[in-house]
């Protein structure tokens, strides 16, 4: 009787053991086009150092460096990161101006964004690609919601626009009575931007998004969750124009206040002394061809 139980126990354990494209339970793993997720080892050295899928210079206001920039907190381990990856803040501060050429010096904004590698990528903006992240602000470095900011975008190659753009905070131009909430922008082929979704913007609370880009046809889908709960659908396909490939930016670029500006990257009100930053785990992106997205690790369903 004994040695049956010992046996017994000893197959489960196996069983437990085997890959899991063996276990009927799991989902075939999705095809990732890029995994962003930071290695619990690097410092903002390792980014500056270019060791890492993201642009080693860019986009950084003059004369800043990733180590200037990044900070690594203590927080909990999101949704889709793991014991040997880790969560990255990104912070901006008064010399976060952006200064791409010496004759356009953007002191209209404040912005510090990490780009996924290699850029102007066909291949992250093409066919049907699901794009992962969680975030979260931080309770010692708040941002002013009287101000807009965006947070997760894609931008066109010929930077001409964002094909959508996580916000959070009052839009320029308008007023907000709610400013605390993140909002999902995008074009719904209508110009200017439109909101396609919103949420709360919570402190301590992770808030995941998994976006269903469908390039071929011009659509995106959201799915939503906080901390490690599955992602769910939060609506179905939008019609948003994804064309004109392009960059992903995670990050900070804030945007100035002030009335009958013509150059928001240049005029506006920008106070001095800020400390701000946002938290993001579990930047990766999915080849969702197949039909699939990942709504935990290790648990698909189709979108
Ligand atoms: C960056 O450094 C250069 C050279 O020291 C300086 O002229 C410029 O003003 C700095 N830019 C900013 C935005 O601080
Ligand atoms: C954690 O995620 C990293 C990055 O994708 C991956 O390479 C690694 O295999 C994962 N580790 C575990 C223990 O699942
Ligand atoms: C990006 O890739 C497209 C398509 O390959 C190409 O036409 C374009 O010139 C590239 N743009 C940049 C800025 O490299
Ligand atoms: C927040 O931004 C508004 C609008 O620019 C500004 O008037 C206010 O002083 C800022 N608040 C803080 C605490 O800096
Ligand atoms: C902005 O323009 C409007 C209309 O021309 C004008 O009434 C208003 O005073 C202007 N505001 C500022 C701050 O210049």
């Amino acid at each position: 009787m004994l040695s049956q139980f010992t046996t017994t126990l000893s197959l489960l354990a196996l069983a437990s053991a085997l890959p899991s494209t063996l276990s009927p339970k799991k989902s075939p793993a999705i095809p990732l086009v890029f995994d962003g997720r930071v290695p619990k080892a690097a410092t903002g050295a390792t980014f500056d150092a270019g060791l890492l899928p993201y642009n080693a210079k860019y986009d950084l206001g003059a004369n800043l460096t990733w180590s200037d920039v990044l900070l690594f907190p203590k927080v909990q381990t999101s949704l889709f990161d793991n014991s040997s990856t880790k969560a990255v803040e990104v912070t901006i501060d008064d010399r976060a101006i952006f200064t791409p050429s010496p004759t356009n010096v953007q002191a209209g904004f404040r912005r510090n964004e990490l780009l996924p590698q290699p850029a102007n990528a066909t291949y992250a903006t093409t066919g049907i690609k699901t794009l992962h992240f969680s975030l979260q602000p931080d309770s010692h470095r708040r941002l002013n919601y009287s101000h807009e900011y965006q947070l997760v975008w894609l931008e066109s190659q010929d930077y001409s626009a964002d094909q959508f753009s996580l916000n959070v905070g009052t839009i320029f131009g308008t007023k907000e009575a709610h400013p605390k909430r993140l909002q999902l922008r995008g074009t719904s082929h209508a110009s200017p931007q439109q909101t396609l979704w919103s949420a709360p913007f919570e402190e301590g609370v992770w808030h995941n998004l998994a976006l269903v880009l469908d390039f071929n046809k011009n659509a995106l889908k959201v799915y939503y969750s906080r901390e490690c709960e599955k992602l769910e659908a939060v609506t179905g396909f939008i019609p948003n124009d994804l064309s004109n490939l392009g960059q992903y930016h995670f990050g900070i670029l804030k945007k100035p206040t002030g009335q009958n500006l013509t150059d928001i990257t240049r005029q506006g009100y920008q106070e001095k002394g800020v400390h701000e930053g946002i938290v993001y785990g579990g930047i990766l992106e999915e080849d969702s061809k197949g039909g699939s997205l990942s709504i935990a690790p290790g648990k698909s369903v189709k979108y």
